[in-house]
C-alpha cells in the first residue's frame, strides 16, 4: 500500500519539522495540534522556516508555496482519518501518546502505519498498546529536521518487515538517509551522543576548563558544528536529563547517570535556550 497522505500527532519543535518535510516530498500532510492557538503556532514557524529558505536561495518561492498546498492542520483525530502514516511527535510520555493513539485506532483504516518519533520510551510497549503492534515503528528525526539528514528506523519487536521496509522507504523518500535501530534506549545516536554531553558537563564540573574552552575544543578539534555545552541549550537541559535517567534506569550504567549540576540547572528553570538560559545567556 502506497502512503499518500501523512498525518502529524503533534506541531512543536519536531512535529513541525516532520511536517514540514514530509510536505516538501509531496505527501499531502495533514497535522494534528490539540489547540488551534498551537496549530497556528507550528505552521506559522514553518511558513517563517520557508521563507528563510527562499529568502537564502535554497528553494524558490514556487516550491515553498507547493510545500504550503500540502499541508493542513487539524485540532480533532478525525482529521487523520484519511492517513496511511501517522507519525506521532507530541510529549514524552507513554500515557499521552497511548491515548492518542488509542484514539485513532478506532478511526483510521486497516493499512495505516503508526510511527513514533519518541527518542527514549520504548517503541515496543507503545506498540503494544494499539490494535496494529504490526503495523508500528519508530522514526526517529533530528533537531532541525529539515536539516539534519538522518532518521532513525526503529523496529519494535512486534514490527512487520512490510511495515519496517515502508518505514525505510518513506525516509528515503522524503530525503534522508536512514539507519535500522533496535528498540533499546537511544537507538543509535543517542546511546552514543547522551554519555559524552553527560561527560561534557561533569568535566565542565570538575573544572577541566571554561564553556568556551570546552566548547570550542571540540567544535575545532573534532569539527564539530557545535561544542557540546553549546549542543545541550540547543537540545534542551531537561530533555538530556529525561533521556538520561530513562537510559540510566534501563541499563544501570553510571556513563548514563545524569550529573549533579545538569539535575540543578533542570530544576532552577534554566533548560537551554528554549528558557532563554543555560550553559549560556540567549
Ligand atoms: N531553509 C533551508 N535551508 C536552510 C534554512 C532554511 N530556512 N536555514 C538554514 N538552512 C541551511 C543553510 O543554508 C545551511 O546549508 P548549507 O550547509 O548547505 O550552506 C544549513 O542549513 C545550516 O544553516 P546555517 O548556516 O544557517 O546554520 P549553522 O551553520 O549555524 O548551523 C545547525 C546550525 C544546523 C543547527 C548546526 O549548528 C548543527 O548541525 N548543530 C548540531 C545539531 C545537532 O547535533 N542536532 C541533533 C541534536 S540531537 C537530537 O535532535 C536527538 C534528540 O532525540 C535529542
Amino acid at each position: 500500500m502506497a502512503i499518500k497522505t501523512v498525518g502529524v500527532l503533534g506541531c512543536g519543535l519536531m512535529g513541525a519539522g516532520i511536517a514540514q518535510v514530509s510536505a516538501a516530498a509531496g505527501y499531502k500532510t495533514i497535522v494534528r495540534e490539540v489547540t488551534q492557538g498551537a496549530l497556528d503556532k507550528g505552521l506559522g514557524r514553518i511558513e517563517k522556516f520557508l521563507n528563510g529558505g527562499v529568502e537564502k536561495g535554497k528553494m524558490t518561492a514556487e516550491q515553498r508555496d507547493q510545500t504550503l498546498g500540502n499541508l493542513s492542520g487539524t485540532t480533532t483525530f478525525d482529521g487523520l482519518a484519511s492517513c496511511d502514516l501517522v507519525i506521532e511527535a507530541i510529549i514524552e510520555n507513554v500515557e499521552e501518546k497511548t491515548k492518542a493513539f488509542a484514539a485513532l485506532d478506532a478511526l483510521v483504516q486497516d493499512h495505516t502505519i503508526y510511527a513514533s518519533n519518541t527518542s527514549s520510551l520504548c517503541i515496543t510497549e507503545l506498540a503494544a498498546k494499539t490494535k496494529r503492534p504490526d503495523r508500528f515503528g519508530g522514526l526517529h528525526f533530528f533537531n532541525p529536521v529539515p536539516i539534519m539528514k538522518l532518521v532513525e528506523v526503529i523496529r519494535a519487536l512486534t514490527t512487520s518487515d512490510e511495515t519496517h521496509e515502508a518505514l525505510l522507504g518513506f525516509g528515503r523518500s522524503i530525503g534522508k538517509e536512514v539507519v535500522t535501530a533496535p528498540d533499546r534506549p537511544g537507538f543509535i545516536v543517542n546511546r552514543l551522543l547522551v554519555p559524552y554531553l553527560l561527560d561534557a558537563i561533569r568535566c565542565y564540573e570538575r573544572g577541566l576548563g571554561t564553556r568556551e574552552d570546552i566548547d570550542n575544543a571540540m567544535k575545532l578539534g573534532c569539527g564539530y558544528p557545535m561544542g557540546p555545552l553549546t549542543l545541550l541549550d540547543f537540545v534542551g537541559l531537561d530533555t538530556t536529563y529525561y533521556i538520561a535517567e530513562i537510559m540510566f534506569d534501563e541499563f544501570k550504567e553510571p556513563m548514563f547517570a545524569a550529573p549533579t549540576l545538569l539535575k540543578r540547572m533542570v530544576l532552577a528553570g534554566k533548560l537551554g535556550r528554549k528558557s532563554g538560559e543555560g550553559f549560556y545567556k540567549y
